[in-house]
Parts: C-alpha cells; structure tokens; sequence
C-alpha cells in the first residue's frame, strides 16, 4: 500500500468582516507604531509580540475568534491520525501575536517560528492585486508570502527526473488579499517577499500553541 508520509498541512481562508474590522486594526497599530517607534517612517516595523495585553478592541476580539476558530480545525484534520478517540480536552493559546509593516522594498528573510505548533498571517491591509503586480520590478511577487516545501533544504545538486517531478515545485506563493488568513504548520520556512505600494502592507502574525489537559505525548519509543 503507497502511504504519503508527513504531509503539510496549510490553510487559507477569508475573515468575512474585514472590511469593518480592518480599517480600525490599522488605526490602532498606527497609534502603536507611534508611540514605540525610534525610526518612524522606515520601511519596516515590528510590534513587540504581546498584542493580547495591547489591543483592546472587540474588532480584534472578532478576529482572534476567527483564527482560533480556523486554528481549531485545521489542527483537527491534520492530527485526525494522531489524536487518540473519545473525548479529548483541549486548550489552545495564542502565544505571541504582533503586527508587521512594510513598504519601500522591505521583506522578511526566510525563518521558521519556535515555541509553538501552528503559526500564521493574516493580511489587514495592502494594495490590491492589479497595482501590486505592476510594479515593475516586483511583479507578481509584491508582497507575496511565500512558503518552502520541507525537501528544499535537501534539494542543492539533488538529482531531478520525471520520477521525482512532485518535488520539483517546493515553493508556493501566495498572494497578500486584505481579510485573508493562512495558516500554517510553526517549523515551515517561509519569506515576506519585498513589497512596494502606495499604502503600506500590515500584516498579524501569531504563535499558537494546543495542549491536552491531561498530556501531550502520545508516543513513546523503546528499543527492541
Ligand atoms: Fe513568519
């Protein structure tokens, strides 16, 4: 029987409400990034990664019901093999969440996230598709997030026929829309891509974690 090991699980899904939702979130991190910025106005900048205890609002409330929500699911399907039958309880928790902006080329390089099991992005605010693409060095790939395969770090010099062709895309792209979530596994590589527009491109990201309360090890290995 052929078995497709290790899969990689990864959402996308639209918050239905962003277009109330978002314009607000873009205030509130404007006031943010005024107050804790020492070089306002650079391409780049990063929140400290306690929004929770930052962001009172209910339109934020909203959103992280939303990612929980979709969180919830997705690690639903991907552990449907792994988590043992009958009731299971759990708790899932943000454990850091932040905002991102970005303009005038700025990009994110490669990195995987620690300290958690499922990682994501939601896109609060960028320019829409027909102006991002023509930029004219940029292209398609203003502002895209883009994800690398697990085998990519594996694949310098490695040897390609059509027999292996399933691993010649290790990469996707996918395109920054205003209210989109992904969600993705925390050890996956993935890069903003530079971005350039006539409004800046803010992003949240976020960490999250998803314990059992009575344990989260279900395999254990002895030798034999
Ligand atoms: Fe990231």
């Amino acid at each position: 029987m052929t078995q497709l090991l290790w899969p990689v699980p990864l959402e996308v899904r639209q918050f239905a409400d962003a277009g109330s939702v978002n314009p607000v979130l873009a205030r509130a991190f404007a006031a943010i990034r005024a107050a804790l910025d020492d070089a306002p106005g650079s391409a780049f900048f990063a929140s400290p990664d306690d929004l929770l205890d930052r962001v009172e609002l209910p339109e934020f409330r909203q959103l992280l019901q939303f990612i929980a929500g979709s969180a919830q699911d997705l690690a639903k399907q991907a552990n449907a093999q792994a988590w043992p039958e009958g009731r299971l309880s759990l708790d899932l928790r943000f454990a850091g969440c932040w905002f991102q902006v970005q303009n005038g080329h700025a990009f994110h390089d490669i990195h995987t996230h620690g300290n958690c099991s499922w990682s994501g992005v939601y896109y609060v605010q960028v320019d829409p598709a027909v102006e991002r693409h023509a930029h004219p060095s940029l292209g398609e790939l203003n502002g895209a997030t883009r994800f690398y395969g697990p085998y990519s770090g594996l694949q310098g010099g490695a040897y390609m026929d059509m027999g292996n062709a399933y691993l010649q895309r290790n990469s996707l792209d996918i395109q920054p829309e205003e209210g989109r979530l992904v969600l993705f596994p925390s050890w996956l590589p993935h890069k903003a891509m530079a971005y350039e527009g006539s409004r800046d491109r803010i992003i949240i990201s976020f960490n999250l974690q998803i314990h059992s309360r009575s344990g989260n090890q279900l395999f254990s290995y002895t030798a034999t």
